[in-house]
């Protein structure tokens, strides 16, 4: 752990009330890890769907991540590809456009009529899920992300949750589709930080335009950079679609990072932490309990501080049983004691990192 922190972890110790056992995490703020339902519940259903999401929010994701792709007629939907073949049945219904079935090719009206098939490991065949019935009449079509926003909304309200979003401002560059990711999220509330919105893009330029509209128009909320970890001349930074930037150049305008879990090491989130920014992992697709441990648990021990998954299920596993384990630590009784016990907790992590 570096002295940032430790520092870190002293305040909120001191800070916190004190208490025969208190959880605390290696996490940039201390809070358990957060478990994004990566394209929905896309290991089971449809990915990108309004039954996927549906599902991913039953299953208890701490966010769903809709990917963002535009239309030709301008409409935002939830779509992870530039093109509808993968995922849909375009090409029993549609000639190709340009030689290609691309999103932006299609009016909203003509991608409404598909249907997105199952793509995940686990997924059944004709899209159901055990002892799950979507709400929406028309939960396997392409979902826009105002319709992804409306089932956010009636989920936290009928359930007095507090479920964020993460939307991703999909390849290539389009400042259309920057601007009215961030008109969508106004016109739904989502407006402040504490709303739980994180955005992201493989796109530096993107991360750089969406935090200009967010402030343009008096809003706030968390914006993550995407791409894979790179170290460079001696210094960690992220490559995304258009180039390499470091952390610190990250770190003027976004608030995390959101990379593959292939180049994730300590070393690297110590960094990112020591400069204020946040560490999410992608994309963790485990086909069991035993290989979600494998896989997560040791990035917790580091201090990862979020992960996407296409199964919510495992992810949750891991994490809130690594919650139950850090909140079996011991906290002083007495503020003497207080700073001996942050150096033997200190102390516990090592021995856990190096066992
Ligand atoms: O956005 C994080 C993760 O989803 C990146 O991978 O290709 O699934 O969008 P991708
Ligand atoms: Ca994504």
């Amino acid at each position: 752990m570096s002295p940032t922190r430790s520092l870190m972890l002293a305040t909120a110790l001191l800070g916190a009330p004190l208490s025969a056992h208190a959880a605390s995490f290696d996490t940039l703020s201390g809070n358990a890890p957060v478990v994004i339902a990566h394209r929905g519940a896309s290991g089971y259903l449809p990915e990108e769907t309004l039954g996927g999401y549906e599902l991913a929010l039953k299953l208890g994701a701490d966010y769903i991540e809709p990917d963002v792709q535009t239309t030709a007629d301008g409409h935002l939907v939830a779509m992870h590809d530039a093109t509808l073949t993968r995922t849909t049945n375009v090409e029993t219904l549609f000639a190709p456009r340009n030689g290609s079935y691309r999103v932006s090719d299609f009016t909203l009206a003509e991608i409404k009529t598909l249907t997105v098939e199952p793509t995940g490991a686990l997924a059944a065949p004709d899209s159901t899920y055990p002892g799950f019935t979507p709400v929406s009449a028309t939960p396997y079509t392409v979902p826009t992300l105002d319709e992804v926003l409306s089932l956010l909304t009636t989920w936290n309200t009928e359930n007095g949750t507090s479920v964020g979003v993460y939307p991703e401002s999909k390849t290539p560059y389009n400042s259309y589709q920057n601007q009215k990711i961030v008109e969508t999220l106004q016109a739904h509330g989502y407006t402040d930080a504490s709303d739980k919105v994180i955005l992201q893009s493989f796109v530096h330029a993107s991360i750089v335009e969406l935090g200009q509209e967010l402030a343009a128009n008096g809003m706030t909320a968390e914006l993550a950079q995407l791409g894979g970890v790179t170290l460079l001349d001696g210094s960690y930074g992220v490559t995304g679609t258009d180039g390499f930037f470091s952390l610190a150049e990250i770190a003027d305008v976004a608030t995390g990072v959101g990379v593959s879990y292939t180049g994730i090491t300590e070393a690297f989130i110590d960094a990112a932490h020591a400069l204020g920014l946040t560490v999410h992992a992608y994309t963790f697709r485990p086909l069991s309990e035993e290989a979600a441990f494998a896989m997560i648990q040791p990035m917790l021990e580091w201090g990862l501080d979020g992960f996407f998954t296409d199964y919510t299920d495992f992810g949750l596993t891991v994490r809130n049983s690594y919650a139950a384990d850090v909140s079996a630590v011991p906290v002083p009784a007495g503020l003497p004691l207080l700073l001996t016990g942050v150096g033997a907790l200190v102390a516990v992590r090592r021995r856990r990192k190096a066992a």
